[in-house]
């Protein structure tokens, strides 16, 4: 889940003092909204506090995050000439605040809880700036996909380049896991996720295989799970929107299971909060189930009911 954000007072008091990527190239101010759910929820780990987009301003492309529109890219990468004026950034030079945010917050933490690191998929990442910010159809990118897909092969595998230095740089700083979010990949149908989302998301999961434990997160992805049985990753993340025992039976044994209650569910009255926690507790007992919200926690929920999600979980486990 998204931990850090609009629904916490306390997140809510910086961000009236600094703009949304302000905060994230404040390593001090980072580390404190990266810690902040820890203190206020009692979370079993702590998710650095960033985004997934900011590898794709390091790489050239210019990144606005305006007023409640969420991020754009006023200059979107659509054809060959626009991908060779990306470029394949230094991380350390580019990116090196998101790493002292991660050396602090470890700092900080002191083993209380593990650290985790992320990013999003080449495909994910694509779609972004591709389209421009985010999108009902992400028309742009889907016809790019068909009728052109070496060209947004060589995106993607641009992406992924990046990718791999910026995770592994994670690592480097202190990251004890790595999450990857396919917020898009639902877009696609079986075989074209395998065309064209698996090999680029396969070429960073092999390059980080092996350092720390992996995690592939996807939203909208239930028709897909058959193919994330290829996937060189240690736990699967998925949403709400396919019961977590039924997940575990199209996958098979493999995975560790995240999830996956939906993030709506906390704006029910808090018996409710419990009993489907509750249910979810219970859906998971198969195997190993890492219990997390299905998506980002919605900037309407009250602290208290996603305290009583978190609360009801070390209870019961
Ligand atoms: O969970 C955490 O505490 C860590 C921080 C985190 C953020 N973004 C901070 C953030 C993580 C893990 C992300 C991932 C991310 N960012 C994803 C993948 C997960 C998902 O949500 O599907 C995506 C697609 C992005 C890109 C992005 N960043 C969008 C679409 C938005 C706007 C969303 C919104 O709710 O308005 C953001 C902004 C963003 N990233 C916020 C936070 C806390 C809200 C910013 C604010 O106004 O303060």
């Amino acid at each position: 889940m998204r931990q850090a954000g609009r629904y916490l007072p306390e997140y809510r008091a910086i961000r009236q003092k600094v703009d949304f990527l302000t905060l994230c190239k404040t390593p001090e101010l980072a580390a404190e909204v990266t810690i902040q759910p820890v203190d206020i929820l009692g979370v079993d780990a702590a998710i650095l506090f960033a985004d997934i987009l900011l590898p794709l301003e390091a790489m050239g492309a210019e990144l606005v995050f305006a007023k409640g529109d969420g991020p754009t890219f006023p200059n979107p990468v659509r054809t060959r000439e626009d991908i060779a004026r990306l470029r394949q950034p230094d991380v350390q030079e580019t990116l090196g605040y998101v790493f002292d945010a991660m050396r602090l917050v470890r700092r900080e933490l002191d083993g209380r809880v593990p650290v985790l690191g992320f990013g999003g998929t080449p495909w994910t990442l694509a779609a972004y700036l591709v389209e421009g910010g985010g999108s009902k159809h992400f028309e742009h990118l889907l016809a790019w996909s068909y009728g052109d897909p070496e060209g947004l092969a060589l995106l993607l595998d641009r992406i992924a380049d990046t990718s791999i230095a910026y995770l592994s740089a994670q690592i480097d700083a202190g990251a004890q896991a790595l999450q990857l979010f396919d917020t898009w990949g639902g877009l696609l149908d079986l075989p074209r996720w395998r065309a064209v989302a698996l090999p680029p998301l396969r070429k960073v999961l092999e390059a980080l295989k092996g350092r720390v434990p992996l995690i592939y997160y996807i939203n909208g992805g239930s028709h897909l799970t058959e193919g994330f049985r290829e996937l060189p990753v240690d736990v699967l993340s998925v949403d709400w929107r396919r019961p977590l025992d039924e997940v575990r039976r199209s996958v098979g044994g493999r995975f560790v299971l995240q999830g996956n209650l939906d993030p709506a569910a906390l704006l029910a009255p808090l018996a409710e909060i419990e009993r489907r926690t509750a249910a979810l507790l219970a859906q998971g007992a198969g195997g190993g189930h890492i219990v997390n919200l299905g998506h980002g926690i919605l900037p309407m929920t009250p602290v208290e009911n996603a305290r009583a999600f978190v609360e009801t979980v070390q209870r019961r486990s």
